[in-house]
């Protein structure tokens, strides 16, 4: 099929393909996680030098229904300049409600993501997520009827689309796929270089994420398997994307764009913090999830942020366990300040002299 052709509307496109940070290095993005990349999160990932955030993925009926759990999964996201919104669905019409529900309440999101790439089989059932790797007519319907709607309303929200590699082993589809969404109206394609089918085992293939750079023209983020700069800068070189987006290699590490900065940057990447400054971090993580959920629900939220930011600290494995019996932000602060202490820092947090 070759390259697809340049529209005439290739310039105002080209325009609203970027969303994230300008850095003079390829963008470095904090992968949209359900469940984890809520606004705290994604503030203290941007404070450690990531580019750009993606929201978790919102339900576009949820949002034209006024369901406020789908809501409250915005919540904070105004005073993010650098975070896209990704939704999620099957309907195509939906989409554009849902976006313009978001602007009518006074917020232009920094990008608009769809996902295409979701495995659960709740999600899928319904013929969306991963599903529209099967269904192209769908998923291209979804992004010629957004990009539809930008135009008429002249708005210059960047649309993005994230696909995985394709549904299975024996349907790669992910060249052909960009190639109709870009001609669609996409302005850039993100590639978790995984099949639904795998969903989130096994090596990812990045040679997928190297033919759909060959097939489009938008810019391409390689997703999959970057968890240190070394690897983020093998994907760069070996696939020819635009950047990479960063997702389990994140999780209890949000210093992880740091290095990665420093490594594309050609510098010596920052030493790993220290466990005292691990437990200081996620102290005021703790803290921004307070003011977000209040105290029961944020210690509530934090139990797995613990796990992944404690792990291989000495005695976590208790430490853990003691945080799940912990119901107040007050009483799991409280024990991450003595833990901190038991390992020799002192750490400074609302948390400490008890709560
Ligand atoms: C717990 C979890 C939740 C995820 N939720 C989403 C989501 O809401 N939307 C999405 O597009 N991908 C989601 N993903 C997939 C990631 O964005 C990413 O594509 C995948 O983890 C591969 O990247 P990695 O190897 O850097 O983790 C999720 C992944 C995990 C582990």
């Amino acid at each position: 099929m070759g390259r697809m052709n340049t529209s005439p509307s290739r310039k105002e496109k080209d325009r609203r393909s970027r969303w994230w940070r300008a850095s003079p290095f390829p963008p470095v993005i904090l992968a949209p996680m359900a469940g984890i990349t809520d606004s705290p999160y994604r503030i203290l990932c941007m404070e450690h030098g990531a580019s750009g955030t993606v929201s978790e993925m919102v339900s576009v009926e949820g949002l034209v229904r006024n369901n406020s759990n789908t809501w409250d999964m915005l919540r904070g996201i105004e005073g993010e300049a650098h975070c896209s919104i990704q939704f999620f669905g099957s309907n195509p019409p939906v989409f554009p409600d849902a976006l313009e529900q978001i602007i009518e309440r006074g917020h232009t999101p920094a990008a608009i993501d769809i996902n295409m790439g979701c495995p659960v089989p709740k999600v899928v059932r319904s013929g969306a997520g991963a599903a529209l790797m099967k269904d192209p007519a769908t998923a291209v319907a979804i992004v010629a009827g957004l990009d539809r709607y930008l135009r008429k309303r002249g708005l210059r929200i960047p649309l993005w689309v994230k696909i995985r590699s394709g549904w299975d082993a024996d349907s790669i589809n992910a060249p052909a796929l960009s190639a109709a969404l870009e001609e669609a109206g996409a302005d850039g394609i993100t590639v978790h270089a995984r099949t639904r089918a795998a969903f989130y085992s096994g090596e990812a293939d990045w040679d997928v994420i190297a033919g759909v750079v060959d097939t489009v023209s938008v810019p391409v983020l390689g997703n999959g398997d970057v968890f240190a700069g070394a690897d983020a800068a093998r994907m760069l070189q070996s696939t020819g994307c635009a950047g990479v987006m960063v997702g389990r290699g994140a999780l209890g590490r949000p210093w992880i764009f740091g290095e990665i900065g420093a490594t594309l940057a050609g510098e010596s990447p920052p030493e790993e913090p220290t466990p005292g400054r691990r437990i200081a971090l996620l102290l005021g993580h703790l803290e921004m999830e307070e003011e977000l959920r209040g105290s029961e629900g944020a210690a509530r939220f934090m139990r797995k942020h613990v796990h992944w930011y404690t792990r291989g600290l000495p005695d976590s494995a208790s430490l853990r366990e003691e945080a799940n019996r912990r119901g107040t932000a007050g009483d799991l602060g409280e024990l991450l300040v003595r833990y901190a202490e038991s390992l020799g820092f002192e750490v400074i947090s609302r948390y400490a002299g008890g709560a």
